[in-house]
């Protein structure tokens, strides 16, 4: 199969190469899945985990990307939940060969049914920032109507999650970003904007919970802001600066069947909007993975069936 891999962890996303690689096959409860889109988190060259397992041995050249949307294709020994031929979409092991590549063997329980009329481009687009923005508000921001919540990166790919399910929720959203990204984060629904390039995010006052996408000093700072109860939530690492008053929590996403449901729900009933940028075929993966400009909006990746639905 075609698959994008990564061996030079100082080379970060110019270091990958589109190669032949064998198909994986499904282990115990795992399935196979042909890709048909998948998703890429810019900071993946940074994790430990794209470079070696779960017992720190090296596990280059490493298949990238913990996105996919696709078709099963086989099942592992004992799989159950899920056949062969099913549309399914989820978020793959963050120590295994990943999602940039034609095949991936995934454990069933990760993937949930993509629905019919969900666009496979669409589906890769949703489990990481779906996730952690429904995971951060709601289990660990424990977030309820009318509370106030400062969506950091609210134009990106995450922070436009949070902004458009905590408006959902009932909450009164400011969002955050680069002076450019005012107009993207007011259509997510943020109600304010910071510019935190130009305007003082100390004027924001209180909040009841911080989103926080981007950490170093502007997570520090946000700490400040955070009312009697109120909780930091990152996912950037464990805040350097914790509220007076307060829960400071970090955590990394993990895949939920049920969670992923709700996600694509919302999309189908146009309560969630997507945020994809750059659409790319996975012979044009390195190229578009290594953008030259600034981009906006998730980059996907094609595989089978190209650039049609
Ligand atoms: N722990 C987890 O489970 C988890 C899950 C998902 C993501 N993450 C992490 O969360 C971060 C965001 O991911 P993402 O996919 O949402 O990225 P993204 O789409 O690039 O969104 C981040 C947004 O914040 C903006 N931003 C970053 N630094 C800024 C600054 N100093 N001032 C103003 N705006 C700034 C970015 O603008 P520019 O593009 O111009 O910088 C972008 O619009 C990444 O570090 C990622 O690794 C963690």
């Amino acid at each position: 199969m075609k698959a994008i891999v990564a061996t030079d962890q100082a080379a970060g996303t110019s270091g990958m190469k589109l190669v032949e690689r064998p198909e994986p096959q499904a282990a115990i409860n795992d399935v196979v899945v042909q890709i048909h889109a998948s998703g890429f988190v810019p900071t993946e060259m940074a994790w430990p985990s794209t470079w070696t397992d779960r017992l720190d041995r090296d596990r280059t050249p490493s298949i990238p990307g913990h996105e996919l949307a696709g078709v099963v294709t086989a099942l592992g020994y004992g799989t159950t939940g899920l056949s062969v031929g099913q549309r399914v979409f989820g978020l793959t092991d963050w120590t295994r060969d990943g999602t940039l590549a034609e095949y991936a063997a995934v454990e069933a329980r990760n993937l949930a049914p993509l629905p019919g009329d969900v666009d496979f481009t669409v589906g890769a687009s949703l489990p990481i920032s779906g996730l952690t923005a429904w995971q951060g508000l709601f289990q660990h921001g424990r977030l309820r109507a009318g509370q106030s919540v400062l969506a950091h990166g609210a134009a990106g790919a995450v922070g436009s999650m949070v902004t458009q399910l905590a408006r959902e929720a009932g909450a009164y959203v400011i969002g955050t970003g680069r002076a450019a990204d005012r107009q993207t984060a007011l259509d997510f629904g943020a109600q304010e904007f910071v510019d935190l390039e130009n305007d003082a995010l100390e004027d924001v006052g209180g909040v009841d919970l911080v989103f926080d996408v981007i950490g170093g000093d502007i997570g520090k700072r946000s700490a400040g802001l955070i009312r009697a109860g109120g909780t930091v939530v990152s996912v950037v690492g464990p805040p350097e600066t914790r509220p007076a008053d307060g829960l400071a929590i970090d955590f990394v996403v993990e895949s939920d069947r049920a969670q992923l449901g709700e996600v694509v729900q919302r999309v189908r009933d146009g309560r969630l909007r997507t945020n994809i940028g750059n659409v790319a075929t996975l012979d044009e993966a390195v190229a578009a993975l290594n953008p030259t400009d600034r981009v906006t909006g998730k980059t996907i990746i094609r595989m089978f069936g190209e650039l049609s639905p």
